[in-house]
């Protein structure tokens, strides 16, 4: 088990896109998952990417458990997706605020679809094929982008929303993906 370092907006290697994983069920791999799986813990993140880690693999875990003081953030299942395919199922786009660990303390209003079917696999190599909407589908959204190599500052259509946390909301406690 390892707490890993989380690159920060900055460096080149959060920009690059990242490489189809090619091996499932490799000691690797599942070493990448599990260090991936620490670091978002200890750092309270909701989701993460591996590149965030320096590694350039199309590797994506998220994890949001039911929380009563945030009955917005709907609970969704710990889960590891590698090599996402997205696919729209709606054109409709809904404004949310996204945190980000490689963008510590700070949070943007950004458009997403608001419904999506996300296919991959898991660290196995099982297909996974789900559609989702709401929350779940955001965290999909911004995960997935990280292995193009876009941040969420880059998806913001008016920078008047995008800001520290602890000014935006004060007094709250709130997930980085
Ligand atoms: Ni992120």
């Amino acid at each position: 088990m390892a707490i890993r370092e989380v690159l920060k907006m900055g460096d080149p290697r959060l920009l690059a896109p990242a490489r189809p994983v090619e091996e499932f069920d490799s000691p690797e791999l599942t070493q990448l998952i599990v260090d991936m799986h620490d670091t978002m813990r200890a750092l309270n993140g909701a989701g993460l990417a591996a590149p965030q880690i320096g590694v350039g693999l199309q590797v994506v875990i998220f994890e949001v458990a039911a929380n009563p003081r945030y009955p917005d953030a709907e609970n969704v299942p710990f889960t590891v997706l590698i090599n996402p395919v997205l696919t729209a199922l709606s054109d409709v786009m809904e404004e949310g605020w996204e945190g980000c660990l490689s963008v510590p303390g700070m949070r943007g209003l950004v458009p997403r679809h608001a419904a999506l079917r996300y296919q991959g696999f898991d660290a196995a190599g099982k297909p996974i094929d789900r559609s989702v909407n709401g929350f779940h589908a955001r965290v999909v959204q911004h995960e997935a982008d990280h292995l193009r190599g876009i941040l969420y500052p880059m998806r913001i259509r008016d920078l008047r929303y995008f800001g520290f946390t602890d000014t935006l909301f004060p007094g709250q406690t709130l997930l980085d993906d």
